[in-house]
């Protein structure tokens, strides 16, 4: 069989996780270019994996070689959409970590030139590939807790890092905004129609003035009649901790966690077990799989399991709660004009 050629856009702490996984991890794909504006990074990566992958600092001459059949772009934030339009109108497949853009508009354009173009194209929400998130999601589609009334979505990071360069929307935009797609995910075929949002700077009260929010809820209400809340916050002592529940008419259905093993220690103290401290550990399995799903998808021609469509929805609920905390209101979601 042959291996696909995939070029890497971004070689920091993320991409280099990926372009590991796509260099030793997926046997069906092959780590063809790695691109990173910062001199050298790329080089670096390239050095440690050892491997003989092209090397570029333009990424737009990484999406234009014509070797390259997939990108995964791992750039930050604010480059994705700029990197998936054009791997799209060069005819890549793509793979873009979260968020697939900032702006409804830039969203939008990716839905329409992704359709366009007949795009393979999926979006890094790992809990769609976390075999618990899976789990629930088939059990709930199955109607086995029947009708969705409540559902709660977690993410809490184990230590606010960087703070000071986080952009200042970072915790809807790229933190949550994988809550509000697990939300989705765990509440099929329904869509949000309101959210109304409380936000502090709780862990660093400091950084309030500069406007980094660190602590967040969102209560979204969904179409279907389903009320959920999608919970962040930048510091959890004890561990990352990733989680979701679906309570619904007929029983209750929860996923993820925050074991690092499933060692249990029992001793004079009681009992204990030890908690992952760093995404890659506790869901190595889910940034694994979906690169696997990604490659699997391309070369089989399956549909994507997180669409641009899906980045949209999530977009929008993460816009709908920045107004939110501007206006202290709940903010209506209007349907996307291109649903
Ligand atoms: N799915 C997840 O759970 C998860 C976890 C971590 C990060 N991410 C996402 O991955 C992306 C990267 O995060 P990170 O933690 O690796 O950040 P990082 O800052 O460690 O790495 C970003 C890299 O991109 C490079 N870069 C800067 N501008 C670029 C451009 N225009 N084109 C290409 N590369 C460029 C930088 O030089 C750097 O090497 C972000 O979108 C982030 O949200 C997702």
């Amino acid at each position: 069989m042959n291996t696909l050629n995939i070029g890497l856009i971004g070689a920091g702490r993320m991409g280099a996780f990926h372009g590991e996984t796509i260099a030793q991890r997926l046997p069906g794909a092959q780590l063809y270019a790695v691109a990173d504006p910062v001199p050298n990074a790329a080089e670096q990566l390239v050095h440690t994996l050892n491997t003989t992958a092209k090397v570029y600092t333009d990424p737009m001459e990484l999406i234009k070689d014509p070797e390259v059949e997939a990108v995964v772009i791992v750039s930050p934030a604010k480059t994705h959409a700029a990197n998936v339009l054009a791997a799209i109108r060069h005819g890549k497949a793509v793979f873009c970590e979260k968020p697939m853009a900032i702006t409804m508009e830039e969203a939008d354009e990716i839905v329409q030139a992704a359709d366009e173009h007949q795009t393979f194209l999926q979006v890094g929400f790992n809990r769609r590939f976390e075999k618990g998130f899976r789990a629930a999601h088939r059990e709930i589609a199955e109607g086995r807790i029947g009708t969705p009334q409540l559902l709660k979505s977690n993410t809490r990071d184990p230590e606010l890092q960087g703070a000071e360069s986080k952009p200042q929307w970072t915790i809807f935009l790229e933190t949550l905004i994988h809550d509000f797609d697990a939300l989705r995910y765990l509440n099929p075929g329904a869509q949000p129609v309101e959210v109304y949002v409380a936000a502090d700077a709780l862990v660093r009260p400091d950084l309030k003035e500069s406007g980094l929010l660190d602590t967040a809820v969102a209560t979204i209400k969904f179409d279907n009649g389903a009320i959920a809340t999608a919970e962040a916050s930048f510091q959890a002592v004890y561990g990352y901790d990733v989680r979701a529940e679906v309570f619904g008419s007929e029983g209750m259905i929860t996923a993820g966690g925050i074991r690092e093993s499933s060692m249990t220690r029992y001793n004079k103290d009681g009992v204990s077990y030890d908690t992952s401290r760093y995404d890659q550990h506790l869901l190595f399995e889910a940034y694994v799989e979906e690169l696997r799903a990604f490659v699997d998808g391309v070369v089989h021609k399956h549909p994507s399991y997180a669409t641009a469509e899906d980045a949209r929805w999530a977009l929008k609920i993460a816009l709908a709660c920045i107004e939110s905390v501007q206006t202290n209101q709940p903010v209506q979601i209007p349907k996307p004009a291109l649903v």
